[in-house]
This record gives structure tokens, sequence and C-alpha cells, in this order.
């Protein structure tokens, strides 16, 4: 039998997002301040948190929409949108700027034909900025699906990203 209060409908989700949803507000009823471990719950489980939950989220929590979209808003690593398969962070903290960090970042956007969002042209690959990952004696470093990976040049960079599953996109040919 269900219980705690009555959710608003999630019509624009699927419907096994709703449940992981639900079940989640469900396991935090008695939670105090629970907002957080919510959010973090839900992207645990789905990889980022829908904006069709929104609603369900604040009136579990007795919060306005407002105060969950400002929560969600202020943690950039909460995704709105569903990841890519693959997530690609590279480093552009001081040492590694120092390092060409910069440059290969730039470098992977380029490659991999990245949106304004970071979103590869293939739609395999998120390429995100990231501040450290504790390797700056080994700079320029990058995670490439939760590993590290050290002293990265370019052509490094490109064996990594060729060597994922999915395919990607040849560099353009120069004329
Ligand atoms: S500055 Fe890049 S790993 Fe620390």
């Amino acid at each position: 039998m269900e219980t705690g209060p009555r959710l608003p409908t999630m019509n624009d989700l699927p419907s096994t997002h709703e449940r992981a949803v639900r079940d989640v507000l469900a396991r935090h009823a008695d939670t105090p301040g629970a907002l957080l471990p919510v959010l973090h719950d839900i992207q645990d489980a789905l990889g980022f948190v829908p904006p069709a939950a929104l609603p369900a989220i604040a009136a579990a929590l007795d919060l306005s929409r407002a105060e969950v979209h400002g929560v969600l808003g202020y943690y950039p690593d909460f995704r709105s949108t569903p990841p890519a398969p693959h997530r690609l962070r590279v480093c552009r903290a001081e040492a590694c700027r120092a390092m060409g960090g910069q440059a290969l970042l730039d470098h992977a956007r380029q490659r991999l034909g990245c949106d304004n969002a970071g979103r590869s042209a293939n739609g395999a690959v998120d390429v995100e900025a990231v501040y450290c990952l504790g390797l700056c004696a080994c700079s320029p470093a990058l995670m490439l699906d939760g590993q590290l990976h050290a002293r990265v040049d370019a052509p490094r960079l490109d064996a990594l990203v060729d060597g994922l599953h999915d395919p990607l996109p040849e560099p353009e040919a120069h004329a």
C-alpha cells in the first residue's frame, strides 16, 4: 500500500525513471534535510535529475520548486539531461594549465566535434573541464570514464577516445 504524500505525476518520464524517483523519495521519506541525498541518489540511479521529477521532489520534501531548482543549479555536478555513454574530464586547473591543459581540452572538443554543451558530434562522449584531479605533478591530466590518465598529449588523447567502443567521427581532413 502506498504511503506518504500524494506526489504530482511525472508524465514526461518513462515509467522506469518515475519508479526510480519514487523509490528514492520513499527511501528518504523520514530523512530531515533530504534534498541533497535525494538528488544524489536520483542522479546515481538515472545518470541525471530529470526536470519532470522536480515537482514531485519538491512536494515530497515540502519545498518549493524554486528551492529544488536553485540547489540543482548551484552544484555543477548535477545534470538535467541524460549523460552520454562516455565522460571525458580534462583538467584545466593551474598545474595542468601550465602544461597545456587548456590546449588539450580544446583539442578534445575539436577532435570530437563537441557542441556548446560539450557533447560529441556522435553523442557518445561528454567533454568537461575539471579543476584538479590530484595528478598535478604529472600534468596535464584527464579522466575518461573514471580512469585517470597523466601526462596526456593530443596523440594520446586521440588514442584514448579512438579506443572507446562507440564509433567516433574521423578528424577533419586538412586541405
Ligand atoms: S591541476 Fe590538474 S590535476 Fe591538479
